[in-house]
Parts: structure tokens; C-alpha cells; sequence
């Protein structure tokens, strides 16, 4: 099969305008719309009320995916998850009680650490679950359970709409987890699975960001650092859009929870330094503001990403706001992700880097 760029420059770019489509497709593979019911139970081989503890291990993108998951699998299912990078996972030797659940998430399938933990949590008696985008992948194969994602072949080496189909379908999979263990009533099933329903809807709303995301990757593109900051489900999201940045531009990113500011990287703020601040108006939205004034205080540039009502009420704080459609609280990853590969895209293009094929890094790691 031929893929090309379409109107594109990149791939990369490509398949971030997918995502409203492909994120579509992943969830009518799991959810009933009509009915805004998730599909999953019968369609799963293990019984959730019978599950203690589920383990995620992923490597690079794939992992801040499980990491989402893991706070939806706490939240609407109150299941206990251990998450790890498989390169740590595979030797950690970690004790598995016989019958709970270990979920892989892979975009290739193929990751060498991945399929190394797949295969000691074998071992151990665990239920294996994949999520991956390869459906004839060796991960796929050697699983009980393959749950695949639907977004098409990803050429671009830095994960995009991969990853938030990851996301679709692990918030699919907790949700059904949440219902089949009593822990969510009916109302609160079809309320997210309404929020997940609208989420190409608003994904496309957040494309609309792109010209003032690349005005603004012209400034970043002039910085050494750059820190990103959240706080919840926005604190893997910090971590992701560091990747991005790093893996695509070559600037050095770190991503942190926000809390975590002062037991560190608050010693590196100054007026060169901005802080792309993830913050949806939420439970804790004003944690995060009171970290933003951290920031400004020691001159930091603030870039904040959130909603109508974060923006009017951190208004005065950061140096640029990008307002995002507001949403259900449980899935504003899926949405953020949008501007967060996007700033990384055009930061990278400014740089004149290999957007789809940067330096040292592939597409697939099938080595250790
Ligand atoms: C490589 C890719 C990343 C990807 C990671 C895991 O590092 O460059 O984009 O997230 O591998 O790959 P997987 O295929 O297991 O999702």
C-alpha cells in the first residue's frame, strides 16, 4: 500500500490531522453510540470483578498512554495499577499474583522490551491484554486479548495519532472496567462515553489553534529548555509533550508534575525559560495556578494551555494563552494532545530538523 503526504509537508503532520478521524473509528470499534454504552464486556475473556491489580508496561509514547490509563483505571474502576517502562519492567522481577491483568500498549507491536515483559508476565499467570496498532504484530499474537486501535499506518517516527487512539481505547477499556465492577452506574457510563463522543468534534476545534501555535513555536524555537508542567491526567501529558519537543526539535524538554516544581526545577526558571503550563479548568486547576505564580514570580514565560474558564481565571499570569474547547474533565488528554504535537511539529520545522525521521531515533526499537 502506497501512503503519501496528501497536502502535507510531513507525515508527521499528516497523521496529527488524522487524529479527529481515526480517534472516531477506535471508538465506534468499542462503544455503542447510539446507545452511549461501552461494548467491551462480553467481548473480554477475564472477569474485571475478579481482577486485584492490573500491571501496564509500554516503552517512549506508548507508555505516557498507560500512564493516563492508570489514573482511569484508579478512578472509575478503583483497580489498583502498577505502571513501568518494560525495559524496567522485564528485570524488576515483580511479584504477579495468578489471574490479575497485565496490559501492553505498543503502536508497533514489535518493541523488544515490550514483548520481553509480555512474556515474563506469561509466566507469572497474568491475563495478557495488547493495545496495539499492528493487528499481525508479535505482541498482537502472543496475547490472550488484542485490542486493536484503528489509526491507520503511522509513518512519522514521533507518535501521534497512534497515541491518542491508545487513549480512546484504554479509556474504553476502563470505563467497560468501572461498570463491570459496579464502581460506575449506568448514568455515569453514558455520561463518558458522551464526553468520548465528542472528542473529534473538539479535537478539530483544536486543530483551528495551529496558526497561533506556530507563531508561537517561532519564540520557542529559540530556547536551550523548556519545562512543561501538569497536574493529573495533564501530568503524563507534561511528560509527552517534553518527548515531543525533544525527540523532534533537539531542544531539551522536561516534563514534571507540577507539584514537583519546587523540589527542583523551580532552580531553573528565569526570563529565558518558558513553561508550557497543561491545565484544564478542573478539581485541581488552582494547585496549578498557585505553581504558575511560582513561575512568573522568578520571571518565567508562561504558556498556558487550557479552556475558557482556566483562561479567564488565570488571566494576568501567563505570557501566551492557548484556549481549548471546554470539556469533560476525564478526557482532556485526548484533546490536548492536538496542540501539544503541534507546537512540537512546528518548533521542529523551524529548527529545519528531519520532522519524520530524526536523528538517531526509530520508528520501531526491536532491539534492547
Ligand atoms: C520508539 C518510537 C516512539 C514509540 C516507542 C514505543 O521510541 O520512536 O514513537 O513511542 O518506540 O514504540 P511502540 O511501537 O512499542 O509503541
Amino acid at each position: 500500500m502506497l501512503i503519501d503526504k496528501g497536502n502535507h509537508r510531513h507525515f508527521m503532520a499528516k497523521e496529527i490531522y488524522e487524529q479527529p478521524e481515526v480517534v472516531g473509528h477506535t471508538l465506534a470499534h468499542y462503544l455503542d453510540m447510539a446507545n452511549e454504552k461501552v461494548l467491551l464486556p462480553g467481548r473480554l475473556p477475564f472477569d474485571f470483578t475478579k481482577i486485584n491489580r492490573i500491571s501496564i508496561s509500554a516503552c517512549g509514547t506508548a507508555y505516557y498512554a498507560g500512564l493516563i490509563g492508570k489514573y482511569w483505571f484508579e478512578r472509575f474502576a478503583r483497580i489498583p495499577v502498577e505502571i513501568d517502562v518494560a525495559s524496567e519492567f522485564r528485570y524488576r522481577e515483580a511479584p504477579l499474583d495468578k489471574g490479575d491483568l497485565a496490559i501492553f500498549v505498543s503502536q508497533s507491536g514489535e518493541t523488544a522490551d515490550t514483548l520481553a515483559s509480555l512474556r515474563y508476565a506469561k509466566e507469572q499467570g497474568q491475563h495478557i491484554l495488547s493495545i496495539v496498532n499492528v493487528a499481525t504484530s508479535t505482541i498482537a499474537r502472543e496475547s490472550d486479548v488484542v485490542m486493536p486501535t484503528l489509526a491507520g499506518t503511522e509513518v512519522g517516527v514521533a507518535s501521534t495519532k497512534a497515541f491518542t487512539c491508545q487513549l480512546a481505547t484504554l479509556a474504553c477499556l476502563a470505563i467497560a472496567a468501572g461498570k463491570a465492577r459496579g464502581n460506575l452506574s449506568a448514568e455515569d457510563e453514558q455520561k463518558l462515553v458522551h464526553a468520548l463522543i465528542e472528542i473529534p468534534r473538539h479535537m478539530t476545534e483544536a486543530l483551528k489553534l495551529e496558526p497561533a501555535i506556530e507563531k508561537l513555536a517561532r519564540d520557542l524555537s529559540k530556547s536551550t529548555d523548556v519545562l512543561y508542567l501538569g497536574r493529573g491526567t495533564s501530568y503524563p501529558m507534561a511528560l509527552e509533550g517534553a518527548l515531543k519537543l525533544k525527540e523532534i526539535s533537539y531542544i531539551h524538554a522536561e516534563g514534571y508534575a507540577a507539584g514537583e516544581l519546587k523540589h527542583g526545577p523551580i532552580a531553573l526558571i528565569d526570563e529565558k525559560m518558558p513553561v508550557i503550563v497543561i491545565a484544564p479548568y478542573d478539581r485541581i486547576f488552582e494547585k496549578t495556578v498557585s505553581n504558575m505564580q511560582e513561575v512568573a514570580a522568578r520571571g518565567g514565560k508562561i504558556i498556558l494551555m487550557t479552556d475558557p474558564k482556566g483562561a479567564r481565571e488565570a488571566a494576568g499570569e501567563p505570557w501566551v494563552t492557548l484556549t481549548l474547547p471546554e470539556l469533560a474533565a476525564t478526557v482532556t488528554p485526548l484533546v490536548y494532545a492536538v496542540p501539544i504535537q503541534l507546537l512540537a511539529y512546528h518548533t521542529a520545522v523551524i529548527m529545519g530538523t528531519d520532522v519524520d525521521q530524526p536523528r538517531n531515533l526509530a520508528k520501531s526499537v526491536t532491539v534492547e
